[in-house]
């Protein structure tokens, strides 16, 4: 399979990125830290030589950034069986993109709804394809604000991640009903509490406390990538979409993220914050 990948520099995605190459399906990943991209070259060097592994510089809270990637793959003429929208960050201080819009917001849903988006529009998922969300059961307790749809107004950090990953759940269930008839599948993943370095962008007592408790309860990486490559590649669960899985069964999310009005609100809410970006 040809597998598109976000986030596959640390934590579950380059957990799931190992898995999936050396099951023998060929990757192509974002990054935009040359460093990490330059351990990851020479780590798995014998796939990167063998071209199973190719990478695109895309910063996902940027559609700039996007835009380029899409190009990138235009001229390379690929498509897919997959794509894995994995990466994910989580901000304790509010920060901003060059839309002006709240960074979580934009790396968690805008980057991610308008990549896939771009990928469906350009054609590049195989008939047959899947697409899958990485969200998160923090989604459980999240309602969004439609007056305030990027949470900058919020002073919650958890407010702000919580209600990111309710997108990711909506987005997955509106997606699903767009792309059922070209035969697409598209299915939301919660990993698990993961030992992962996320919440690590700057430092502090928070990022502190987090580290510590994903150190002590936090499942590994690899633990939590199962179900994503579970979804990507068996083909039981191909047949499903619009679903939520936790270790690989289907799971109920919150009420929230069942419902279609804001499923579809949503959507059309962020097809408007992108029209004003490019108009
Ligand atoms: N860890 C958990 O307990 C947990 C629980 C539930 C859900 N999740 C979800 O799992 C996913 C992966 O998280 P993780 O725990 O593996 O975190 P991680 O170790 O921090 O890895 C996140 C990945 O996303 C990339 N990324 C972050 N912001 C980006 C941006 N603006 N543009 C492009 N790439 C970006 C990172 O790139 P860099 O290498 O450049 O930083 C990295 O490759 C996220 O969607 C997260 O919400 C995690």
């Amino acid at each position: 399979m040809k597998i598109f990948l976000t986030g596959g520099t640390d934590g579950i995605g380059l957990s799931a990125l190992k898995t999936l190459l050396t099951s023998g399906h060929q990757l192509y990943v974002t990054y935009r830290n040359s460093k990490k991209l330059e351990k990851i070259k020479s780590s798995l060097r014998v796939f990167y030589e063998n071209k199973k592994l190719s990478f695109f510089e895309c910063d996902l809270a940027e559609p700039e950034d996007i835009d380029k990637t899409i190009a990138a793959i235009k001229k390379l003429n690929i498509k897919f069986d997959c794509l894995i929208n994995n990466a994910g960050a989580i901000l304790f201080k509010k920060s901003f993109n060059s839309m002006g819009i709240e960074k979580v917001f934009a790396t968690n849903h805008l980057g991610p709804f308008y990549l896939t988006n771009s990928f469906l529009k350009e054609n590049f998922i195989n008939r047959g394809g899947r697409i899958i969300n990485v969200g998160s059961s923090a989604h459980q307790s999240a309602v969004l604000d439609f007056n305030n749809l990027d949470s900058s107004n919020s002073r919650s950090w958890y407010e702000r991640y919580s209600r990111s990953k309710l997108c990711n759940l909506l987005f997955t269930l509106e997606l699903s009903k767009k792309t059922s008839n070209e035969n697409i599948q598209v299915n939301c993943v919660h990993p698990g509490i993961v030992n992962t370095n996320i919440a690590q962008e700057h430092k502090g007592i928070l990022q502190f406390i987090i580290k510590l408790v994903l150190n002590f309860k936090g499942i590994s990486p690899a633990e939590g990538a199962d179900t994503l490559v579970y979804l990507a590649t068996n083909d039981t669960a191909g047949n499903l979409s619009g679903k939520y899985f936790i270790k690989r069964k289907q799971a109920v999310p919150s009420k929230e993220a069942l419902k279609h009005d804001v499923a579809v609100r949503l959507w059309q809410e962020s097809i408007k914050i992108l029209d004003r970006f490019f108009s």
